[in-house]
């Protein structure tokens, strides 16, 4: 699908890299150029047209994305760098100064660095728990297992809607209701399920969410933290400085303002936000449930096609997202990599930033292929075919 919008295409390679990083349509570097070339100046500090441009811009912005995933209020769209980005802003601004000694986290084995690492430093910092709910035999998230991890003392659930290996949907709305009946709180890493799958936060009622542009054929540097409207005069800044005050005098008494500036300090990336808006309006003319159902029949195929690869390990056959991670077997999965950009094939290999997973896995390095809708049915036949190629081992060697 809409191919045509992808420059980066004409070159005859093969991207099967989105789950590290989209490509970009024409319009993003189009409206980021507008912006540099014709409005650049900074937002929410200028009273001249071109500024005043800028703050419409920026902040019409968040209101598409309020619009994208359903919020009431576009005062609960906050812009950061990246998901990982939006993760610490949430631990160490609001979990930090809610949770106290004892109290208990739960996450999975397959979360990304991002959503395990903060974790691990609040822990050092004020001796929380952590525990990570059991997954299933195809290293899913079941009900049961949620039930049976949670105890009196949990009090957050931090988890990938879709994660980046395994690529299995979470059962998120049941997991969200369930943790809200227990006064649980549950933060959602959106970055693989945003970009892929509608997410509509009125219905699922996460207390946060987060998410990043890059993955969504997006700019890279700006990620979104969304929180829920309860909770909006309980986080706390972790960066102060520009933007971000209403007052301050030499004694050290200070106002700062609501969000979303509150967390917004500095100058933000606005060339990069009005790029993401420009990226949002073109998701919308695909539509997210088109991009969702051609993924899910890409995937399939692709399930299909490569299990008749010879040696192939899948370790994922029945994740429902358009990630893919395998093994050729007794060779390096690097080694598989390079051999696939030979004939200009991208795919990742490694752990993938989910450094844990192996425990799950019984396997630490990985390739993955992570499908998005400019992909194609003729991609993953010309993949099959070099990955079926008889004198693989050789070519690596
Ligand atoms: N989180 C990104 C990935 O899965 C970088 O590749």
């Amino acid at each position: 699908m809409n191919r045509e919008d992808f420059h980066i295409l004409d070159s005859g390679i093969i991207y099967f890299d989105n789950g590290a990083t989209t490509l970009k349509p024409y319009i993003l570097s189009d409206t980021i150029s507008d912006y540099y070339n014709n409005y650049s100046a900074n937002a929410h500090r200028g009273d001249y047209d071109i500024s005043l441009k800028v703050d419409a811009m920026y902040e019409g912005v968040r209101e598409n994305i309020k619009k994208f995933i359903n919020a009431n209020s576009s005062n609960q769209i906050i812009f950061t760098n990246n998901s990982t980005d939006s993760l610490n802003k949430i631990i160490f601004g609001y979990f930090k100064n809610h949770l106290k000694k004892g109290d208990h986290v739960l996450l999975t084995k397959s979360e990304h660095a991002s959503n395990v690492l903060p974790w691990f430093e609040l822990k050092d910092e004020m001796g929380i728990q952590i525990d990570y709910i059991e997954l299933d035999k195809n290293h899913k998230v079941t009900m049961e297992n949620v039930i049976n991890a949670i105890t009196p003392n949990t009090k957050v659930i931090s988890i990938a809607h879709v994660t980046n290996v395994v690529g299995d949907i979470r059962p998120v709305k049941e997991i969200i209701d369930l943790a809200h009946e227990k006064n649980i709180k549950v933060i959602i890493d959106g970055a693989q399920s945003v970009p892929h799958i509608k997410t509509d936060v009125s219905y699922l009622d996460p207390d946060f969410l987060v998410f990043s542009a890059h993955k969504m054929c997006g700019p890279t540097g700006v990620g979104v933290i969304y929180i829920k409207e309860d909770l909006m005069n309980e986080i706390k800044p972790i960066i102060v400085g520009g933007g971000m005050n209403a007052s301050f005098e030499f004694d050290g008494t200070r106002e700062y303002n609501e969000l979303p500036h509150l967390l917004e300090a500095g100058t933000p990336n606005i060339a990069g936000v009005i790029g993401f808006g420009s990226v949002i309006n073109y998701l919308n003319t695909i539509g997210i449930s088109n991009i969702q159902n051609y993924e899910k029949e890409l995937k399939e195929y692709a399930i299909e096609k490569l299990s008749k690869v010879p040696n192939i390990i899948i370790y994922n056959n029945s994740s429902e997202s358009g990630i893919i991670t395998f093994n050729i077997k007794d060779i390096f999965p690097q080694d598989v990599a390079v051999y696939l950009n030979k004939y200009n094939i991208c795919v990742r290999a490694g752990n993938h930033c989910a450094k844990i997973l192996k425990d799950e896995l019984g396997i630490k390095n990985t390739c993955r292929i992570s499908l998005y809708f400019y992909n194609t049915k003729e991609e993953i036949d010309y993949l099959v075919k070099v990955l079926s190629n008889p004198n693989i081992k050789n070519e690596i060697i």
